[in-house]
């Protein structure tokens, strides 16, 4: 499709026209539509046609790439992963095939899936030699700070899989880091508590290895509950890609430029870090822990209401969703579950965070703004029902979200149109101005 301006003669359907009020000077732009939702114009050619930039901080109503992968309608809460809903996908798929879905596009056969299980299950060990790494790290160090500089390190154990032009290189660093993120994880809560390291287990799924990794010691057999990894391996699944966010985006930037695939998911943990974005299942367990009572609540609605104080209603509100966040749905459904096979009948958290949703949901404050929980707000309910401690929350999704980075990243080195992403701004500095000598200055 076309993405020249379109000069003299009646423009297209398919296009705008900026009309320059000050100098009269029209020009038209295609405008490209997508499978499905908004419609999208492209600028690609507006500063040479108008020596103007489009302004848009935090990307608001900026379309970054074109992409294949995820697709979501905030409107009305739709979540798709290459065309499947995402909760036809949490009730009827498993982690290992999303994976292959996000990677490949397609769900796999039984052969391709067993094909693909096998070849991540005999990648979840690393270099022993990570152990002298994480070492090096204090022990109350904050288990994303050793995620950032570990993952960070990856190219430097494993720089037979960095070089982007080869796709066979590609893959082996896709399935490493889809396959090591839970052994690193694992060994970075283990290094906090000062337990030995569990290597990961071949008669192990995912979700069994991960846990195993976090919960056994090498003093005793220890049992996965067939729940807890089955109520783990869906949440991975609620996590795994979410279109062009923050932490996919840092990855898309950071890839442009041709940095090895390591560093990429590095920068994507470094910004998923964020109490603002991943960060922010942390932040809600800790809001819920303040709040303390219903009898509280009123008190933190007001300052999450109050545009001078900084306070953020945690687990509330999205970018993208004006509706509710699907994933919060099937997360709050995953928390009844495993409370109830876990016997637990009375969960103060859970009762305070559904009072929190229900007075939220009634004033005029959040309801005006299209405020609603998302993906953050019950998971680390369930995160602390199964035992993972707070610090591991933001970790735990990072582990699922590797996949729907690494896709992205392929996607994007794949694509023709690929260029190093290089954003322009509005310049609001001094003009130039001459340099006075330091004897010269008042
Ligand atoms: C994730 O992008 C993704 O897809 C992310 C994610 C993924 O899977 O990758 O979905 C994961 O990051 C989920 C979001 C987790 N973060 C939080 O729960 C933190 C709390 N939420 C807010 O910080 C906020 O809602 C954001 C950051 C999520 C979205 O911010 P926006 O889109 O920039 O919205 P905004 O700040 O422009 O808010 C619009 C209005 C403002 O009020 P006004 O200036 O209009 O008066 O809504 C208010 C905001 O003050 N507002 C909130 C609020 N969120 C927005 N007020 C109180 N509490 C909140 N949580």
């Amino acid at each position: 499709m076309s993405s020249d301006p379109i000069g003299n003669g009646t423009p297209p359907e398919d296009s705008v026209t900026i009309v320059n009020n000050a100098s009269g000077r029209q020009v038209t732009f295609p405008v490209l539509q997508g499978t499905c939702g908004p419609k999208v114009i492209d600028v690609r050619k507006l500063y040479g046609a108008t020596d103007m930039f489009t302004y848009d901080p935090g990307f608001t109503a900026t379309g970054s790439c074109e992409s294949r992968i995820t697709f979501i309608d905030g409107e009305a809460g739709i979540l798709l992963h290459r065309g499947y809903a995402i909760e036809e996908l949490a009730a009827h798929s498993d982690f290992m095939e999303v994976c292959y879905l996000l990677l490949y596009g397609e769900l796999p056969t039984i052969e391709e899936k067993d094909r693909f299980t096998h070849s991540i299950t005999h990648h979840t060990m690393v270099h022993e030699q990570l152990h002298k790494f994480i070492d090096g790290f204090r022990r109350d160090a904050h288990p994303m700070a050793i995620m950032c500089g570990v993952v960070g390190a990856l190219s430097a154990f494993y720089h037979d899989s960095t070089d982007i032009g080869d796709p066979y290189q590609r893959m082996v660093a896709s399935y490493r880091m889809i396959a090591k993120m839970p052994t690193i994880a694992a060994w970075a809560f283990k290094y906090s508590l000062g337990q030995p390291f569990m290597y990961p287990r071949n008669n192990l799924n995912y979700a069994e290895n991960f846990l195993h990794m976090m919960f056994a010691t090498p003093a005793e057999d220890y049992e996965v509950s067939p729940v807890i990894a089955k109520a783990l391996d869906r949440i991975l699944i609620l996590h795994a890609d979410h279109e062009q966010n923050a932490s996919t985006s840092t990855v898309r930037l950071a890839g442009s430029s041709g940095a090895n695939p390591f560093a990429c998911i590095a920068a994507g943990i470094a910004s998923l870090w964020g109490p603002a974005h991943g960060g922010a299942n942390e932040a809600v367990l800790n809001m819920l822990n303040e709040i303390g009572s219903p009898n509280r609540i009123g008190e933190f609605i007001d300052k999450a209401k109050d545009a001078d104080h900084p306070f953020r209603l945690m687990g509330f509100g999205h970018r993208v969703y004006k509706n509710f966040d699907p994933r919060a749905r099937l997360m709050r459904e995953s928390c009844y579950e495993v409370l109830r096979e876990l016997g637990i009948e009375h969960e103060p958290l859970l009762e305070l965070a559904l009072e929190l949703e229900r007075i939220a949901l009634e004033d005029s404050y959040f309801v005006d703004r299209r405020l609603y929980p998302n993906v953050d707000f019950y998971s680390g309910i369930i995160f602390k029902a199964i035992g993972i401690p707070v610090s591991m929350f933001t970790v735990l999704f990072a582990v699922a979200r590797t996949v729907g980075w690494v896709a992205q990243w392929n996607e994007m080195v794949e694509d023709p149109n690929q260029k190093i992403g290089r954003p322009r701004q509005l310049y609001t500095g001094y003009a130039q101005r001459g340099f006075v000598p330091l004897a010269e200055r008042g």
